[in-house]
């Protein structure tokens, strides 16, 4: 049965099903989309607005496009630093004790950005959205002169409609953005600034809203309607729908009937169906049509191969088109009370991680091809899942998780139903919804009212907000106590999210046993990449496992209580990688954290082996703790072995003799105590009385060499690539020196430059820009990008005191760059000008206009031509400040041609006279020294002739 409510605007309806034409499509983003990325100007610290007096700047600070200081058009930014975006101030200041631990000790405060760019005059009458994919923390921006958001989250994107205030052709845009980074939203490291992507959208005034297209496949229920089917083992069909939402806006003058088509595409870009409506939307309203998509034995979404399909909407309206590329996957997903969480109906144990957004030498700022590092290390863990920590993650995180197979927690920031964050989890909701990888909606973490009827209640609403949405996923919240009060936030949620309180997991079980339940953060261990004994006082964690703070429990403990529980779904491990701030169980000088299960340049810990160990089922893991390179004075002491591996049986060899066998425990793994003696350990992995594994540690010889790997052995030179390259230190032999700590100096060819370093060691305090950096225990990790159009090779070189350096050459791939609109350059534009009355006698040009006098004179602004309606003089006059160096040096004014006798004065003295029309292409006026000058254009008009300033006025040297 067809259960649908067509709109209105809904009228005619084509379905062609299961059709496979030659139709090729390319995923991909729609050619209106332009970079914001490039030439940014940013100023460090707040640049505090003047304080208003008297009443004329009184009235006029309250009008539109009249914003103070910084936030002005004219505001001289010429001396500001130019940038390109990602960026993150906060990482680029030096650790210091006096600052927020949170954050790493890093220093955060206020900063300013600006960035200029023109339209086409063809641009006109289209559709502008200005769009920001995260400033951390609190921002202000303003277009124009005006303001134009104020965004209270350093995790969601907004979009800015423009189109009403936008500038053409010659006139520049400027767009002056405020961000308090003071602001904090969390207990861990959040950057600073504009570290997300920024965007010019240019759309046909009818077009598809961004995140307008909802097409999230849901399975037919057995009676064929389109309820979600939890599919079960006895579903005798594999008929599914994809009951498509588009919403439509007009910016238009006139009321708009668009055609709309939504298209199915396979992995192979084959079309497999299709349907039509026409919508109808009035100007300045907009519209959401519902269509339905018919789709029978689709290939599955699985973890093991995550087929996407592709799905192409498109709008006509006469001159109006737009399209919108999405992606999605057909896969049924359920969690179970008694047995855990199931995909496409096969029992899936969710082995997840969580993970914050920062990384090594970037900080927030991460580049898109660093993500695509981070989930390949995530997946060669053993992970199937990813728990966005504690915000909206950026959009390339999903992306990756749709095409790796990665499950996705997706989580809230804020715990609030204020209409402000109410708004902000729709804004979630809506962005996320067709990622296929998206398996549960997280609306908090751990809020201490979590066991009231207020926690309650704030949940019911927040879970209303996501469903309103969608209906196809769970709703939790990431609990850590309130689970037993009378009324708590467990009763609100479709699956409930145990933070730790694993003395809590049966207790809550036995009395809830219809209540699905996932871990949503566990383990929680700490220890640093290849240390192996621990030392409080210098601040290090031995990497064996054996620590956690008091809410956790070691790696191997706190899976054993998930693995061993079938109605526990899983668990998301505290954490992945290893971020800046919260460096548990210390303080400074520890300035990141110690949880992750890779170091903050994603280094493997012991946990990692550990991880795969416990996680990985279909091939042999083995390895060992520690290394073996311990000093002379430790030979013959006992040193701790840990043999790390999923085999049955393991057996230990020091120097070919045996040390001993044991039988693996699956969750503890196995130890000894082995006398040290330099030489070769090994170990040997069986199963089934086979050997199956082997995995060996040598004593290597003292560095003598540098070596760099890059994880991607070619970049494109597009401007945004990038990769990390691990460093290290060889012996004479050519093996990793896994003790080497020694300092190293880098350098690029003119193709590239290093976006930052770090060598994952939480007591570093070295600076994570610049081209220095020391191995720690054997290793670092220098993240380098090809600047935009180089066509020769990015050379790397890395030299250390005493060592053979090491040079790296990485080929550029010939990429067409991401479409952007330039910036233009920084220069004054008088934008605000004052039109006298029209006078029968010549008046004084040069005559002053009284402060608090708004009425005799109009404001105008340069641009178009007006018509004059009587004969005439008119004076039209600016006041402005240069630029500092005019001020220092003077400059000159340039206007467009200007009809009519003309007299321009500068400060009460005539520059210059026109007595034929007009004379010049430019009229060029020079201004002296000084802080601030008049200018004041006196025109005699004659009736009917079109006269005014004709485009923008500049002022430059
Ligand atoms: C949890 C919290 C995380 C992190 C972690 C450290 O309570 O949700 O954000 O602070 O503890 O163990």
């Amino acid at each position: 049965m067809m259960n649908w409510l067509w709109t209105a605007g809904l009228m005619i309806l084509l379905l062609t099903s299961l059709q496979v034409s030659a139709q090729q499509v390319k995923p991909g983003e729609g050619t209106s989309r332009f970079s914001l990325d490039e030439g940014w100007l940013f100023h460090l610290g707040d640049i505090p607005f003047a304080p208003l007096l008297g009443h004329g700047a009184s009235y006029m600070a309250s009008k539109a496009g009249i914003a103070p200081g910084a936030a002005a058009v004219d505001y001289d930014d010429s001396q500001w630093l130019s940038l390109n975006l990602p960026h993150d101030w906060a990482i680029e200041q030096p650790v210091d004790s006096t600052e927020n631990i949170s954050q790493g000790y890093h220093k955060r405060g206020f900063g300013w950005y600006r960035r200029r760019f023109k339209l086409d005059t063809a641009d006109k009458g289209k559709n502008l959205e200005l769009q920001f994919e995260g400033i951390a923390t609190h921002a202000t921006i303003w277009v124009n002169g005006q303001v134009v958001y104020r965004s209270w989250s350093a995790y969601n994107a907004f979009y800015i409609d423009i189109t009403a205030i936008a500038r053409y052709g010659e006139d520049v845009n400027t767009i002056a953005v405020k961000v308090d980074a003071n602001a904090m939203e969390g207990w861990w490291y959040e950057g600073a600034g504009i570290y997300r992507h920024t965007w010019l959208v240019k759309r046909s005034p009818v077009h598809i809203v961004t995140d307008g297209v909802f097409a999230h496949p849901v399975l037919l229920s057995a009676a064929g309607d389109q309820t979600p089917a939890s599919e079960t083992t006895n579903l005798a069909h594999d008929n599914w729908c994809i009951p498509a939402e588009i919403t439509i806006a007009n910016t238009g003058k006139q009321k708009a009937s668009p055609h709309i088509n939504i298209s199915l595409y396979n992995r192979h870009h084959q079309l497999v169906t299709t349907a039509d409506t026409v919508a109808t939307v009035n100007a300045l309203e907009q519209t959401t049509v519902k269509l339905n998509l018919s789709v029978t034995n689709p290939l599955r979404w699985t973890l093991e191969d995550p087929a996407l399909y592709t799905v192409v909407t498109k709008l006509q309206s006469n001159n109006d088109n737009d399209e919108v590329i999405t992606r999605c996957g057909f896969r049924t997903i359920r969690f179970d009370a008694d047995s855990g969480f199931y995909l496409n109906n096969k029992r899936v144990k969710i082995k997840g991680v969580c993970n914050h957004i920062d990384h090594a030498g970037v900080g927030t700022a991460v580049p898109d091809a660093l993500w695509d590092f981070r989930m390949q290390k995530i997946k060669e863990m053993g992970a199937n899942a990813y728990r966005c920590a504690h915000n909206a993650p950026a959009s390339r995180i999903l992306d990756l998780c749709d095409s790796l197979g990665i499950l996705v927690m997706d989580e809230n920031r804020n715990f609030n139903t204020s209409p402000e964050y109410l708004a902000q989890l729709a804004w979630l909701v809506k962005r996320d919804r067709n990622h296929p990888s998206v398996i549960l909606w997280s609306v908090f973490n751990e809020e201490p009212i979590q066991g009231t009827e207020t926690g309650y209640e704030m949940v019911r609403r927040l879970s209303k907000q996501v469903k309103i949405r969608d209906t196809t996923r769970p709703v939790t919240a990431a609990m850590n106590g309130g689970f037993f009060s009378e009324i708590n936030v467990s009763q609100a949620v479709d699956v409930v999210g145990f933070n730790y309180e694993i003395k809590h997991y049966d207790r809550f079980h036995a009395l809830n046993p219809r209540k699905p339940v996932t871990s949503s953060e566990d383990a929680s261990g700490v220890m640093v990449r290849g240390e192996y004994y621990t030392n409080t006082v210098k601040h290090i964690l031995d990497a064996y496992d054996t620590q956690a703070p008091s809410w956790g429990a070691t790696h191997r403990k706190a899976w054993k209580l998930i693995d061993e529980r079938p109605w526990m779904a899983g668990a998301f491990v505290w954490t992945g990688f290893d971020y800046h701030g919260e460096p548990t169980p210390f303080r400074w000088p520890t300035v990141s954290s110690n949880f992750g299960i890779l170091d903050l340049c994603g280094f493997p810990k012991t946990a990692f082996y550990l991880r795969q160990a416990l996680w990985i089922k279909d091939k042999p893991i083995l390895h060992i703790a520690p290394h073996w390179n311990f000093p002379k004075d430790s030979i013959g002491k006992p040193v701790k072995v840990m043999v790390i591996s999923n085999a049955e049986k393991v057996k230990l060899l020091l120097n070919g003799k045996t040390i001993g066998e044991q039988q693996n425990d699956p969750y503890n793994m196995v130890s000894w105590q082995v006398p040290y003696k330099p030489g070769k350990l090994e170990a040997i992995g069986f199963r089934n009385g086979k050997q199956v594994s082997r995995f060996q540690v040598q004593t290597t010889g003292a560095p003598v060499r540098l070596r760099l790997t890059p994880f991607r052995p070619a970049l494109d030179n597009s401007g945004t690539d990038a990769t990390p390259v691990t460093v290290e230190a060889l012996d004479a032999n050519g093996r990793h020196v896994p003790d080497a700590n020694l300092p190293v100096s880098f350098n690029t060819s003119n193709a590239g430059r290093i976006i930052g370093l770090g060598n994952g060691n939480p007591n570093s305090h070295e600076p994570e820009k610049g081209n220095h950096q020391s191995l720690f225990n054997g290793f670092a990790q220098v993240i380098v990008q090809p600047l935009k159009g180089e066509t020769t090779n990015l050379v790397l070189e890395a030299t250390a005191p005493g060592l053979e350096p090491a040079t790296l050459s990485i080929p550029l791939q010939q990429v067409a760059a991401q479409p952007s609109l330039p910036a233009s350059a920084s220069i004054l534009t008088l934008d605000k000008w004052r039109m006298s009355p029209v006078f029968n006698t010549r008046p004084n040009p040069a005559m002053a206009l009284s402060d608090n006098d708004m009425n005799s004179w109009m404001a105008t602004q340069p641009g178009k031509l007006q018509e004059a309606t009587s004969s005439g003089y008119v004076i039209y006059r600016a006041a402005f400040t240069p630029y500092a160096a005019q001020q220092e040096m003077g400059g000159n004014i340039y206007l467009k041609p200007i009809n009519g006798d003309v007299e321009i004065w500068i400060n009460d003295k005539k520059i210059a006279e026109q007595t034929v029309s007009p004379v010049a292409k430019e009229i060029k006026i020079p201004f002296p020294v000084g802080k601030t000058h008049t200018i004041n254009i006196l025109v005699k008009q004659e009736k009917g002739t079109y006269t005014g300033l004709n485009g923008p006025v500049i002022v430059a040297e």
